[in-house]
C-alpha cells in the first residue's frame, strides 16, 4: 500500500478539551468554549420532532430552509450561503477546493489549530505570521509583508482562539484592500456573536460583494449552543459557493442539524441572554485574575487566555482535581497559558474560589 503524502505526518491529531488526566473530576467543564446553558428550548423541541419522524429519510442536501433562515436573519443573499458540518468542515473544504501542493497559506501564529491541519492535508505550505509581543495582537503589516507570489490563502481567526483579539474595521479594510485579489482571505468568525460589545469589530460580511476573495465562516457551536450537533455556515461569492458545493458530501448537514439551526435562529433572545451572561462573568473573571496578580489577554469572547509563567501546569492540575476542567495550551506551544471558558455562575464561583486558594 502506498504511504499517505508526507505532509500528513506533520499533522498532530487534534486533542479535544475533554481529554484529561484520570484523576480529574468532571464537575465544571470550562475547556471547550461551549455555551454553558446549552441551546434554546425551541431547539430541543425541534430535535424531538426530528427523533419522532425524520430519522429514516435523507436530509435536504441543499439545506434550503436553513439557508433561507440564515439569509433572513443576517440579511445575506441565499445563494451566497453554504452550510457545513461545523464551520470546521468549511475551513477544510475551502483548502481542498482552492489549494494545490506547494501553495503557501498564511496563518496567524497561535491561530486555531484546524487551519494548519486543513492546509497540510491539501499538501500546501503553512506560513506562520508572528504576532506582536504585547497582548499577542495581530499586525496587518506583518500579514501583508508575508504575502509572496505563492500565497493563495490567508486564514484569520476573527476573533482568535485561543488569543481572543481581532483586527478592527480599519485594519481589516487595509488588509482586504492591499492583498492581491488572487489571495483568498478567510475570516473565521466563529465567535462573532460575542463581539456585540466591540464597536470596532465587524465579522466582514459587508466586504464580500466588492471583494469576492473574502469568505466569512460562522458557527452554531458557540453562542447558539449547538456544538454537539455540528453546524456551521459560510458567506462567500457565488463562484466560491459553487466551487465548494461541488466537493462537499451530498448530505453534510443532517436533518437534525438543520432543524436545530432553524430553531436556534428562531430564539435569539436565548442567545442574547447567554452572551450577556458571558460578558458579565468574563469581566468578573478578569477582576479575580487581577486581584490575584495573574495576567491575561483582554478579549470579548467566551473565554480568557491566562498567562501564568511557571505555574500554568500546576493550576491546571489543581483545578482539574477540584472539579474544574480548563484547557492547557500545549498544542499551541503556549505552555505558560491556560484558556478558561466562561461557564455558569456556579462554575465561575467555584473557579474563583480555587484561584484564590491557589494563590494563598
Ligand atoms: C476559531 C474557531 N474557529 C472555528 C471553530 C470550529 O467551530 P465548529 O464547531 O463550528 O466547527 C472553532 C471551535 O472551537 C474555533 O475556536
Amino acid at each position: 500500500m502506498k504511504s499517505p503524502h508526507a505532509s500528513i505526518y506533520q499533522i498532530s491529531p487534534y486533542v479535544a478539551g475533554n481529554v484529561v488526566p484520570a484523576d480529574f473530576i468532571f464537575t465544571h467543564n470550562l475547556a471547550s468554549n461551549e455555551n454553558p446553558f446549552g441551546a434554546s428550548p425551541t431547539v430541543y423541541n425541534a430535535i424531538a420532532t426530528f427523533v419522532e419522524s425524520k430519522t429514516h429519510t435523507y436530509p435536504d442536501g441543499n439545506a434550503v430552509k436553513l439557508r433561507k433562515k440564515i439569509s433572513e436573519t443576517f440579511s445575506i443573499p441565499f445563494q451566497n450561503i453554504l452550510c457545513g458540518c461545523g464551520s470546521e468542515e468549511l475551513l477544510h473544504l475551502l483548502a481542498r477546493t482552492y489549494l494545490s501542493p506547494g501553495d503557501e497559506v498564511l496563518i496567524p501564529r497561535y491561530g486555531f489549530s484546524v487551519y494548519n491541519i486543513a492546509v497540510l492535508s491539501a499538501s500546501a505550505v503553512p506560513i506562520f505570521v508572528e504576532r506582536e509581543s504585547k497582548n499577542k495582537t495581530l499586525n496587518v503589516s506583518s500579514i501583508i509583508a508575508a504575502v509572496t507570489p505563492r500565497t493563495r490563502m490567508i486564514y484569520i481567526d476573527h476573533p482568535g482562539n485561543p488569543i481572543g483579539n481581532f483586527l478592527d474595521y480599519e485594519a481589516l479594510t487595509r488588509l482586504i484592500q492591499t492583498v492581491p485579489p488572487t489571495v483568498m482571505i478567510i475570516l473565521d468568525a466563529a465567535y462573532a456573536e460575542y463581539m456585540n460589545t466591540s464597536e470596532s469589530y465587524t465579522a466582514g460580511h459587508e466586504f464580500i460583494e466588492k471583494h469576492p476573495n473574502v469568505v466569512v465562516a460562522r458557527s452554531f457551536s458557540k453562542a447558539y449552543g449547538l456544538a454537539g450537533v455540528r453546524l456551521g455556515w459560510m458567506h462567500a461569492a457565488e463562484t466560491v459557493i459553487d466551487a465548494v458545493n461541488r466537493i462537499r458530501a451530498p448530505f453534510n448537514t443532517s436533518t437534525l442539524a438543520q432543524y436545530a439551526g432553524i430553531a436556534a435562529l428562531g430564539d435569539l433572545e436565548f442567545v442574547y441572554n447567554a452572551i450577556a451572561h458571558t460578558h458579565e462573568w468574563r469581566k468578573k473573571l478578569d477582576t479575580v485574575l487581577c486581584e490575584n496578580n495573574m495576567s491575561y489577554i483582554p478579549c470579548c469572547t467566551n473565554f480568557t487566555l491566562v498567562h501564568l509563567p511557571g505555574r500554568a501546569t500546576e493550576l491546571y492540575h489543581t483545578l482539574g482535581k477540584n472539579g474544574i476542567i480548563v484547557r492547557p495550551m500545549t498544542m499551541y506551544k503556549l505552555t505558560d497559558h491556560l484558556r478558561i471558558s466562561i461557564g455558569t455562575a456556579e462554575a465561575m464561583t467555584a473557579l474563583f474560589k480555587q484561584i484564590q486558594l491557589f494563590n494563598k
